[in-house]
């Protein structure tokens, strides 16, 4: 059943003392999110690769207020970390509305993420996803509900208020976020799971991100989608991602890779020239983002091997391929690729399940 903004607003009740652990993955879009209006009301749907080992794990203790105001101390690899307050401030204010008892408690957040900090590994994704979870796990635990569908949409809804991203942190291997005519319960307020029909050779899909960079951006999502209000190409890019994630959706249940490497290297390349044609403009990308994706080809064209690669808003680059080709492509991206990144890092990751609760 598709959900209205109405089924998400909770009741109030009195507090009670709890704790929740939660681990939520980040994610890589294959059609990507750029643009939107409102609260991360997306312009067009998305689709992503869940990840499995690019993890944030939070922990929240909610007390019953003592000043009756609501306030929480976020901690991050366990010290105070007041920088994020303002982000979560935001995020608290927009949420009340629809867990409305949460303003009697007091908590404190404990987050660690499993990759290095600033690596262009979607953090935000990750954390306001787990988060969620923590948060909803309480409202499961007051209103005595299971942890059924609604508490997980309730979670990617609650997630995509923090960071539209996140909304499909939730659950996995594949998700989508967005209105798309071709799936009748598909939503922009929340993302549902890919769902039966996805091919299997893409439930053990290979992510391998190289670390072109480790510094922040010069340009933070958050501009970069707003830049979106004037780019003159952005009805045409928005009109684009719609028919691309059109095109994936069965190219996800057949398992066609040659299809499947023509959209999802070309949405790569789209976000980016939304970059370059924004007003400021500007690049993300390195000169060693470029030599990589010209290896990967010539790569590709000698071996034929589906590798392919993609990109999120930095110099970063993730390189997808089927598990069966592990063998060939460790030892090429170690002697080709890894002398392109800083220190020569990169991380091993693959498609995963979704967040789990810790004990
Ligand atoms: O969720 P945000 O606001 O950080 O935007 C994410 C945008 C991209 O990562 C570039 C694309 C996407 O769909 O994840």
């Amino acid at each position: 059943m598709k959900m209205n903004e109405n089924f998400f607003i909770s009741k109030a009740i009195d507090p009670l003392p709890y704790e929740s652990n939660w681990e939520a993955p980040s994610n890589i879009a294959l059609i990507k999110y750029w643009g939107k209006k409102n609260l991360q009301i997306p312009k067009n749907p998305s689709l992503s690769f869940t990840l499995d080992k690019s993890v944030t794990r939070t922990s929240i203790r909610f007390e019953p207020s003592k000043s009756g105001k609501f306030n929480f101390k976020f901690f991050f690899n366990d010290s105070l970390k007041p920088d994020f307050d303002d982000k979560l401030h935001v995020f608290f204010d927009r949420i009340k509305k629809y867990v409305c008892w949460i303003t009697n408690y007091e908590l404190t957040i404990k987050s660690i993420n499993t990759f290095p900090h600033s690596s262009g590994i979607a953090s935000s994704a990750s954390a306001m996803a787990a988060l969620s979870l923590a948060i909803m796990d309480l409202e499961s635990y007051l209103f005595n509900f299971e942890k059924n569908d609604f508490f997980f949409t309730k979670a990617s809804f609650l997630a995509r208020i923090g960071s539209g991203s996140a909304s499909r942190s939730i659950k996995g291997p594949v998700t989508i976020w967005g209105d798309n005519r071709k799936i009748s319960n598909s939503s922009d307020l929340y993302a549902i799971e890919f769902g039966k029909d996805l091919n299997s050779i893409f439930k053990s899909y290979q992510d391998i991100i190289l670390l072109v960079d480790k510094e922040s951006k010069n340009v933070s999502s958050t501009k970069g989608h707003d830049l979106m209000h004037s780019n003159p190409y952005a009805e045409k890019r928005f009109l684009q991602a719609r028919r691309n994630c059109d095109s994936l959706i069965p190219i996800m249940k057949s398992g066609d890779l040659d299809a499947f490497i023509k959209i999802v290297e070309l949405e790569a390349l789209s976000l980016h020239a939304m970059m370059m044609t924004s007003n400021p403009y500007y690049i993300l990308m390195k000169p060693n983002t470029l030599s990589i994706i010209e290896k990967l080809w010539d790569f590709r064209k000698e071996k034929n091997i589906p590798a392919c690669f993609t990109m999120d808003a930095g110099a970063n680059v993730h390189i997808l391929y089927p598990s069966e080709y592990e063998k060939q492509m460790i030892p090429f991206i170690d002697q080709e690729l890894s002398s392109f990144c800083k220190n020569k890092e990169y991380i091993v990751d693959q498609v995963g399940a979704g967040a789990r609760k810790l004990d």
